[in-house]
């Protein structure tokens, strides 16, 4: 046998040299020992970690005792006849093979050996596995792979756009697609009625663990199509992902949930399904509490809501709730934290409880399912507020009390979004998803009467408590469209500005269309169970957009900047 590799460690045993031997494969066990030759020993002894070598040697068992169940080539070793350095490392800043990882800082400036260990090989073999999936699932339902531009224009999802300037038309610039959403829905147009694309987007926007500058969707569009059937093929999709990558089952259909069934029940828009612990209003029992916070609030036409984190009073201390409560003032804008613990024999103990009379602490309590031993936590403010506040802290008891299983995936629908929200700063409507969304057919009154309460043909994939993917059913009627345009502020002008080259395509045979996007890295992170977007990205870029790698985002050449038209308003 002929292996090549890094080496990831090496031993001497009085006269005997083991080496790891690590390649994209695996790990293997070289033995060079008195039979291989004093050359080879010798050459053996001065290889150090990360150093590229070729051994030829003979395979053979291990000896009686010796073997390593926890390395897939246990069994075996190579009797090395041969040992030749094929190229000497420096001497490498953090080890590959070795258990402790360095800061993410260091891994990312070496990504190459960062990208040598085993867990990140891993990873990337599960996107292309995933890929591989997607791409063979599309084209046994005829879609057709189509790219489209880098350079466009500025598209509509909201975010910040990259801008590349143009040297040939100074003072004008392209922009990074945010997405191929306008593209994509003029390929409808143009008649190819079931495109799909692994397409890059590219979005300049706050980052959090699993949101990158760039990253990729698994993008698709189809025509004549009603919302369920897009699912429909999704569904489908995420069955197949999930046994062809996991070996799991995933039954469909995927249950769905509206909007504001989500938020009622969660809190959230991208509820985590794996455990219970929903929200529960209890706003008509506080009308009735002599407790001032809780009346007020329900008199005021706010809402007091709770969660009951079922056999946790023990576990949280005193010091414990004042943190609870700190964090939930800080982060979510909440005023406080009204929470009681219930005892052995029924009752909601709290220091809050004295200014309740007992019926209705009882009742409050009935209302939540309480239990000797549980928690419950209470919020008084408006809907959002008990809505961040709760969500929030439902997230962290789920983790904290481990209340699912880190290996069971969970994927719904989160269907019926809203069409639009308010700006209170600029007093207007903001398109929820994108302006091309349509509303509910049975909701198309609503844009004149009461736009806050329209209702879109939209739909989110959720796994696991993520946004997995999300799209609509599209405008294709030019009324319609108009309306929605004057509901966010868009005249005609801008509307013309903007997406003229979309309106003029609406206009000659537009089918009705729809599609969704996955978010690609997103999926590789969640059916790979890992929690951070970085991880699954070959060369990803830091919380500051930067690539510590190559050092992008960089300055360029005075010359290059002249070049382009422009003139730079020196940092400060
Ligand atoms: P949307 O903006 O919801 O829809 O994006 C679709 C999916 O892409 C993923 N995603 C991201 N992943 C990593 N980093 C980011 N910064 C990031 N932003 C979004 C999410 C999200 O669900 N054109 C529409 C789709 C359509 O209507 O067909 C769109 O882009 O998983
Ligand atoms: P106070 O009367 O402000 O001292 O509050 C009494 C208790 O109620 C404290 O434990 C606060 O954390 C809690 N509290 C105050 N405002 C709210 C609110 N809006 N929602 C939930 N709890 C609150």
């Amino acid at each position: 046998m002929t292996l090549c590799g890094w080496v990831d460690s090496y031993r001497d045993h009085s006269g005997v040299l083991f080496i790891d031997l690590r390649d994209r494969y695996g790990k293997t066990q070289v033995v060079v020992g008195p039979d291989s030759g004093a050359d080879n020993q010798q050459l053996a002894r001065s290889l150090r970690a990360e150093d590229v070598i070729r051994v030829v040697g003979k395979v053979a068992l291990r000896p009686e005792g010796t073997t390593n169940p926890k390395l897939a080539t246990g069994e075996i070793e190579l009797r090395a006849n041969r040992v030749e350095c094929l190229n000497k490392s420096a001497t490498p800043p953090f080890q590959p093979g070795a258990i402790d990882l360095p800061g993410e800082d260091l891994r990312l400036k070496y990504r190459y050996l960062d990208l040598r260990r085993p867990v990140m090989q891993q990873t990337l073999v599960l996107r292309h596995r995933i890929v591989k999936t997607m791409r063979d699932y599309f084209d046994e339902h005829d879609f057709l792979e189509i790219e489209t531009p880098m350079l466009g224009r500025s598209t509509p999802e909201g975010a910040r756009d990259y801008l590349v300037p143009s040297r040939v038309h100074p003072g004008e610039f392209y922009a990074l697609p945010q997405s191929p959403q306008l593209y994509k829905q003029i390929l409808m147009v143009a008649g190819y009625d079931r495109y799909v694309q692994v397409a890059r987007c590219f979005r300049d926007e706050d980052l959090r663990a699993d949101r990158q500058p760039e990253f990729t969707q698994l993008d698709l569009e189809m025509s004549f199509v009603t919302a369920d059937d897009v699912m429909g093929i999704i569904e489908g999709l995420v069955a197949q992902v999930a046994s062809t990558v996991l070996g799991h089952k995933i039954s469909l259909p995927l249950p769905r949930m509206t909007y504001d069934e989500a938020m009622e029940r969660f809190g959230h828009d991208a509820p985590d399904l794996r455990f219970g612990m929903e929200l529960i209003d209890v706003t008509d029992l506080a009308a009735e509490a002599e407790f001032r916070v809780f009346r007020a609030a329900a008199e005021g036409g706010l809402r007091v809501r709770g969660i009951n984190a079922k056999g946790a009073a023990a576990k949280y201390s005193r010091k414990n709730i004042d943190d609870l409560t700190a964090w939930v003032t800080q982060d979510f804008g909440a005023k406080g934290l009204v929470w009681f613990k219930v005892e052995d024999d029924g009752k909601l103990a709290s220091p809050t409880a004295k200014n309740f009379e007992p019926g209705l602490l009882a009742r409050i309590g009935e209302r939540l399912g309480a239990e000797p031993g549980d928690f419950l936590l209470f919020v008084a403010d408006s809907f959002e507020v008990t809505c961040k506040a709760l969500y929030g802290l439902r997230k962290r008891f789920g983790q904290e009390l481990q209340l699912y299983d880190p290996q069971a995936m969970h994927c719904s629908w989160i269907v019926a979004f809203p069409m639009f929200h308010y700006d209170e700063e600029s007093k207007c409507w903001g398109a929820m998803h994108h302006p091309f969304t349509a509303p509910l057919p049975e909701h198309l009154e609503l844009l004149k009467t009461d736009p806050g309460k329209c209702r879109a043909q939209a739909y989110d994939l959720v796994i696991n408590g993520s946004e997995a993917g999300g799209g609509t059913i599209r405008i294709h009627d030019q009324q319609v469209q108009q309306s929605v345009f004057s509901l966010l502020g868009i005249d005609a002008e801008t509307a013309k500005q903007r997406f003229g080259f979309l309106l003029d395509a609406l206009q000659f045979g537009a089918p009705p269309h729809g599609g969704i996007a996955l978010g690609l890295d997103r999926w590789v992170m969640l059916f790979g169970g890992l929690d951070n977007i970085r991880d699954c990205i070959a060369f990803p870029k830091t919380q500051k957009a930067a690539d510590l790698m190559t050092g992008a985002p960089s300055e360029v050449d005075a010359k290059q900047v002249r070049e382009l038209g422009i003139k730079l308003d020196k940092k400060s």
